[in-house]
């Protein structure tokens, strides 16, 4: 199983999809973003994305910020004015992916603007300039409404332009967002954090918890609906805390109704969930309701209590437990998800064994594990008793055999069921199609007709593999 961020749950393909939207997953190869006209004397844009789902979806609302203001998408990075990185910083490795990618811009032609966004912009501010300074714009996401007045200090000659404030109290609306997938929308109900994890760098560079008004979102949910989306994923850091800061006060679980109910819309799924927010009431509502899909990703993190209370989690094993049983105990058939650390400062071999019986507890069908990497302004970055870098690697390397394995039983148990897909892809080489069924399984198959993009069809499943499905289409 992949490695990934925080939001988002493109888990279960393995690799064994072609062509899907932006996965997940911080490690994941860069998305692109170009691929405009070329024509006419416009200045010209191109934004790379590094990882989770939250920065694929600002890459698509700064790509609209520019289109708005007359800038035209470049086909290529070569070719760009203005090249921006949008950046993640959770794990080292992902922080220093990018470094090594800037280096590559060193000797950028004359006139080619290098901006660095997100989470690294804002971890490592003016930093930034000093270890690239072909680099001239620095902005962070809580800064983004900013974009337009940056960009135009920079059109009027600005060399070091920077953007990091975090104490903003609205979220950031645009008129315009590029949309990159044509049958999955992204929509962001609320930005930033105000947990505390030990590990974890988000809260730093996405600032506090921000929920955006339920006017606001339900009205980019029927445009979107009305622009033809089928499929709707609503976006947080910890989306389950949503609340509404207008006079109706809904909260997560009521929007989920509200979203679903909107005409057009035939699938609302939801990444992340923090474990402290989830209830009963979230259960209720997507078991009520055709079009809330009966996915969950619930970061767990660790099996073990003590070591939950050193990442300051703010729930024990048995809590998180009782909220699967509530999962396990609804009418609907849940896939569940969730991402793993491992080798967390003080973590023992008897900690480590509670994460894996907590793994064939839970039954999940797909995990992202990592091994835990300290990080800058985290407060566990300070704490006694790392595992070394070895025992790290050999805990990760068990937890994924593990799970391999359950994931392969869970799989095989389908052989014979028949699921709806949303055909999202095709593998012309192989002939073949793929989708995601409501519990967000990935499923290859064949059919007859010539063009299924964006359809719902009903496939029987015939083979199982650890990461995805194989059928054969029914109707
Ligand atoms: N080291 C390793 N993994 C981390 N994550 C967050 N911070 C760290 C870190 N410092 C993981 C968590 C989180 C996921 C997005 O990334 O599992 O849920
Ligand atoms: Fe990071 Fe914890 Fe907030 Fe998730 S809930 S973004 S892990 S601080």
């Amino acid at each position: 199983m992949g490695k990934a961020f925080d939001v988002g749950i493109d888990v279960l393909a393995g690799g064994s999809t072609a062509g899907t939207a932006p996965a997940r997953a911080s490690d994941m190869e860069p998305a692109m973003q170009g691929s405009g006209d070329s024509a006419g004397a416009a200045k010209s844009f191109y934004i790379e994305t590094f990882g989770c789902q939250m920065n694929a979806h600002d890459s698509e609302r700064v790509a609209g910020v520019l289109l708005a203001r007359g800038y035209r998408a470049a086909t290529t990075a070569a070719e760009a004015d203005l090249m921006l990185y949008n950046t993640c910083s959770i794990r080292e490795k992902a922080a220093q992916k990018v470094f090594s990618r800037l280096g590559e811009y060193r000797y950028a032609p004359k006139g080619k603007v290098i901006g660095v966004l997100g989470c690294l912009a804002q971890q490592e501010g003016e930093e930034i300039f000093e270890r690239a300074p072909w680099v001239s714009l620095v902005c962070g996401s809580a800064s983004y409404r900013k974009l337009p007045e940056l960009v135009e200090q920079l059109e009027s000659g600005g060399r070091r332009v920077m953007g990091l404030d975090l104490d903003t109290d609205e979220t950031f609306e645009t008129e315009i967002t590029r949309r990159d997938n044509p049958f999955r929308a992204y929509l962001t109900i609320i930005e930033g954090c105000n947990y505390a994890c030990s590990y974890c760098v988000v809260p730093h560079t996405r600032g506090p918890e921000r929920s955006r008004h339920s006017d606001a979102v339900l009205s980019e949910a029927r445009r979107l609906a009305e622009a033809g989306y089928k499929e709707i994923q609503l976006l947080g850091q910890t989306v389950n805390s949503y609340r509404d800061p207008s006079a109706r006060g809904l909260n997560f679980a009521a929007l989920l109704r509200e979203v679903a109910a909107i005409d057009g819309i035939r699938r609302v799924r939801f990444t992340t969930s923090h474990p402290n927010d989830f209830t009963r009431e979230i259960v209720e509502a997507i078991d009520d309701t055709p079009e809330l899909c009966e996915h969950i990703h619930l970061p767990v993190q660790s099996g073990s209590t003590p070591i939950l209370r050193a990442m300051r989690r703010t729930y024990t094993r048995e809590e998180y437990l009782q909220k699967i049983s509530w999962l396990r105990g609804a009418r609907k058939d849940f896939s569940l998800t969730t991402d793993v650390i491992v080798g967390f400062p003080g973590e023992t071999e008897a900690d480590f064994e509670e994460t894996i019986t907590l793994l064939d507890t839970v039954g999940y069908d797909g995990v992202f594990s990592f091994m835990y990497s300290p990080r800058p302004n985290t407060s566990a970055s300070s704490l006694v008793g790392a595992v070394p870098e070895e025992g790290k690697k050999r805990r990760l390397a068990i937890l994924q055999e593990r799970q391999r394995q359950i994931q392969l039983c869970r799989n095989e148990t389908l052989i014979g069921r028949e699921f709806e897909v949303l055909v999202d892809s095709h593998h012309a080489a192989r002939g073949q199609w793929a989708g995601r069924t409501a519990s967000n399984r990935v499923v290859n198959f064949v059919s007859e007709r010539e063009n299924l993009l964006g359809e719902f069809v009903f496939v029987k499943v015939t083979r199982a593999g650890p990461n995805s499905l194989v059928g054969e289409q029914i109707s």
